[in-house]
């Protein structure tokens, strides 16, 4: 929490993004009996999972266990898991963006508040518990497309030819983002991270234009708890990621965290280990984190993550030694 705020702390902490995820046999063992969707609904096993993760690995922050499509399913989307999430209902034309329905996020999602509440009483007291979302532009193309894409054709097709539904759209869905990350703040989160993972498909212009905005007004609601903001693919967008707002600007392993921190001019940071560096051997993975924390220099306001989640191949003896590496690495 002080290196959120840009405050002196005795060594860089860190956490992974996906800590809790497939790279895990605990993990595994446990969606074995349950699907994806039931493990997020459950508040139980998803604080088991959450709890799991972060004291294997000993980082210094846990993230509660879930997913960001869900808050698609009381806005009106027929949610399941392939490969990854799919909508069997996307939208396409202002009539089907007319029916999207406004959620009650407190009652609808209150899974995730008994989540979060559950995980904090489990947790070590001087471990940080973050809550995320989905940014409006990725929950949008997950409405749009019904699941993930390579070029985003339909969402770009609304965006260009119907500027107004689209602006229609991202209000609908920007409203309850907001309402969630308060709602996770009030319930047990000390931080909640937006996770704009398909931004990157926009140039700094299109983004200023059709994403920006709905973005700034999130974060304008928000009170009560750390922002980081966090978009992925496109580090040109960094400055207007700035200016929408965020304690912290999560950066995604396509830039140089020197570079990152220059644009941002003293805003705390996070990231941006390559998740293929978990990966390669031992020596090799270490040489890659230590030239993380060389880049991120010696100005305080630094949380040492990976640039995108962590991979499924990932083994978790790899973690393990990352993690106790930038402890030892950055102690001063
Ligand atoms: O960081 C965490 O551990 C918190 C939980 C979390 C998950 N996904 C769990 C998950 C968070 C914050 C996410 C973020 C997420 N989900 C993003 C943004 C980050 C990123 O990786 O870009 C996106 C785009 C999604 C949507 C999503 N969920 C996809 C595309 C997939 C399939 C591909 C993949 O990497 O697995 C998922 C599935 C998912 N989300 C799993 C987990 C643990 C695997 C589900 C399983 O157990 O089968």
């Amino acid at each position: 929490m002080k290196a959120c705020r840009g405050e002196p702390v005795p060594y860089t902490p860190v956490w992974l993004m996906r800590q809790a995820g497939r790279y895990m046999k605990e993990y595994r063992d446990i969606r074995a009996k349950v699907s994806m969707i039931e493990l997020c609904k459950n508040p139980d096993l998803a604080t088991e999972v959450t709890v799991t993760a972060r004291n294997r690995i000993g980082a210094d922050a846990a993230i509660i266990f879930s997913d960001l499509p869900l808050i698609l399913e009381p806005m009106g989307f027929k949610l399941t898991y392939d490969e990854g999430p799919q909508i069997h209902n996307p939208v396409r034309t202002l009539e089907d963006i007319d029916r999207v329905r406004a959620p009650d996020t407190n009652s609808e999602m209150s899974f995730m508040s008994e989540s979060l509440r559950q995980t904090r009483s489990e947790l070590p007291p001087d471990i940080p518990l973050l809550g995320f979302v989905g940014a409006p532009f990725t929950l949008a193309s997950y409405m749009i497309e019904g699941g993930g894409s390579r070029n985003y054709e339909y969402t770009k097709k609304l965006m260009f030819n119907e500027p107004e539904a689209w602006h229609r759209l991202m209000e609908k869905v920007s409203a309850p983002i907001a309402d969630y990350m308060n709602q996770q703040l009030a319930s047990g989160a000390q931080a909640v991270q937006i996770f704009d993972s398909w931004a990157g498909c926009m140039t700094p212009s299109l983004y200023h234009r059709y994403v920006f905005p709905h973005v700034k007004g999130i974060i304008e609601k928000v009170s009560g708890g750390i922002v980081i903001n966090f978009a992925t693919g496109n580090p040109a967008l960094l400055p207007l990621l700035d200016a929408a707002g965020g304690d912290v600007i999560g950066i995604d392993y396509r830039i140089d965290l020197d570079a990152a921190r220059k644009i941002l001019d003293g805003k705390p940071v996070q990231g941006n280990l390559d998740p293929c560096a978990l990966l390669a051997e031992r020596g090799p993975l270490l040489n890659e984190a230590r030239k993380v924390l060389e880049l991120a220099g010696d100005e305080p306001g630094h949380i040492f993550n990976l640039g995108h989640g962590i991979l499924k191949e990932t083994p978790v003896d790899n973690v393990i030694a990352l993690v106790d590496f930038v402890h030892e690495e950055s102690n001063t």
